[in-house]
């Protein structure tokens, strides 16, 4: 368990001599502590027990009565405890997308949603499909970014996959099988070496699906049409096809009841929050907030999509920000992209008070399982946890825009009800609190392919 991430403070990107700092040792997780940095008292386990929860050194050390003392102890009575959430689809922009957003706005909104890791995808200007630009954008994040954070490579036909995966990639995409905003398609043939390569490196490969037909775009209506979901499960069959070597797959973004069962048995399969609370006949016809791909679909697509809710692997936001002025243009010329991390676990949460979901389900699909997918050490509630925490009233308000944080400025979830957080831990420091943001100690995750130089 030791090396596993990077303390940021310690890289310096350009000469990658990165310092990993081994932090838990089977004895030090297990040991009984003398004292702890944070003990949260009274937090309902999820499997009903109440406990006290220490933490010293970013790591869990202590779950069961009250250990020793503490320098400081947040009761947590009568709020939902919960391991904080890993986003693993998220456009960070920056660069010179800053207008849109840029690591320091959306890391505070993510956050102020409860996820405390991102993982940024490569569809940036320039794209990051050269190990310079990777090892750039691990830098730009680390200068700015208040939340720990991971970085994928991207995939067109000539990226050097296995150069890539040594600078610390931690997946390779979403690799474009249909072009979307700041992502070219690649074709099959290419698709079919990008996995060959992937797969010698033992690396994720995370998949955009999409299939698009030719026409005019001028609606939500025909966005949906254009880029449709027979298309979509089409897309997954044939990207299925191209994986002659079996490398691990996974489907970004996943928004038809059909295409979740298209990839069963193919790979690992994510659901946006947009695809599950929002359809395109709660917007007006050619109200662009709404273009996103894959689009938003039909009321009835939506309930399909929840009536699927036990297939899906992972809840990711695919947080794609871009500003007021973009989206104000004629539908055709819109970006699509709609922003979505710090509404995410909420708008879940929301969803279990309506007694919709449980809640395990909710730590399952945002923290665990990607964890689990991408090799980041779990957050949760044992010795030997990342200390990443996040803790909820039991109480939804109406997402209102004004209140969050993304650089954008609006959301197509205005209005929806959503229970945000009280209080965030990352690495066992509060970093949000009250609508406050404090210093912490982020971390980078990279791949398991990293060999620092
Ligand atoms: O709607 C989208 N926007 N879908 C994507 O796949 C990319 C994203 C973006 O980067 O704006
Ligand atoms: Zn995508």
């Amino acid at each position: 368990m030791s090396n596993w991430f990077i303390r940021i403070e310690n890289l310096s990107v350009h000469i990658m001599t990165a310092i990993s700092m081994p932090i838990c040792s089977g004895e030090k997780a297990c040991s009984m502590p003398s004292s702890c940095a944070i003990v949260l008292r009274n937090v309902s386990l999820p499997e009903g027990r109440v406990a006290d929860i220490g933490v010293m050194d970013g790591i869990v050390t202590h779950v069961g009565a009250a250990g020793g003392p503490a320098d400081r102890t947040i009761d947590c009575t009568g709020l939902m405890v919960l391991p904080a959430a890993v986003d693993m689809h998220v456009h960070m922009r920056g660069g010179s997308q800053s207008a849109k957003e840029d690591w320091a706005s959306g890391s505070r909104s993510a956050l102020a949603g409860g996820v405390t890791v991102v993982v940024d995808q490569p569809n940036t200007i320039p794209p990051i499909t050269t190990p310079d630009a990777l090892c750039a954008r691990v830098f730009e994040a680390k200068s700015h970014s208040l939340c720990s954070f991971a970085i994928n490579s991207g995939v067109t036909f000539d990226t050097p996959v296995k150069a890539m995966w040594s600078v610390g990639a931690m997946a390779f995409g979403e690799t474009f099988y249909a072009p979307s905003s700041y992502g070219e398609a690649i074709t099959p043939e290419e698709l079919t070496t990008a996995l060959r390569e992937i797969q010698s490196c033992c690396a994720l490969a995370t998949i955009h699906a999409e299939e698009i037909a030719s026409g005019e775009d001028h609606d939500l209506s025909s966005h949906d049409r254009l880029r449709s979901c027979s298309g979509e499960v089409q897309a997954v069959r044939d990207v299925g096809r191209c994986n002659t070597v079996g490398c691990r797959l996974h489907f970004c973004h996943m928004s038809t009841h059909a295409s979740i069962t298209a990839a069963a048995g193919l790979g690992s399969v994510e659901v946006t929050p947009h695809h599950l609370f929002l359809s395109r006949e709660q917007f007006a016809p050619e109200d662009t907030l709404g273009k996103v791909n894959p689009p938003l679909r039909s009321e009835q697509e939506r309930k399909n999509l929840w009536g699927v809710w036990d297939r899906i692997d992972i809840i990711a936001s695919d947080h794609a920000p871009h500003t007021s002025g973009e989206k104000q243009v004629p539908f055709e010329k819109a970006p699509s992209g709609i922003p979505g991390v710090e509404t995410m676990v909420p708008l879940l949460l929301a969803a279990v008070l309506e007694k919709k979901i449980p809640l395990a389900d909710v730590i399952r699909k945002t923290s665990q399982a990607p964890a689990e997918l991408l090799g980041i050490p779990l957050a949760g509630f044992a010795p030997g946890n990342r200390a990443d925490f996040s803790l909820y009233p039991k109480t939804a308000v109406p997402i209102d825009p004004d209140m969050l944080h993304s650089r954008c400025g609006y959301s197509p979830f205005a209005g929806l009800p959503a229970v945000f957080p009280r209080t965030v831990i990352l690495g066992g420091d509060v970093v949000y609190d009250e609508g406050e943001f404090h210093p912490g100690s982020p971390a980078w995750f990279p791949g398991k392919g990293f060999f620092p130089r």
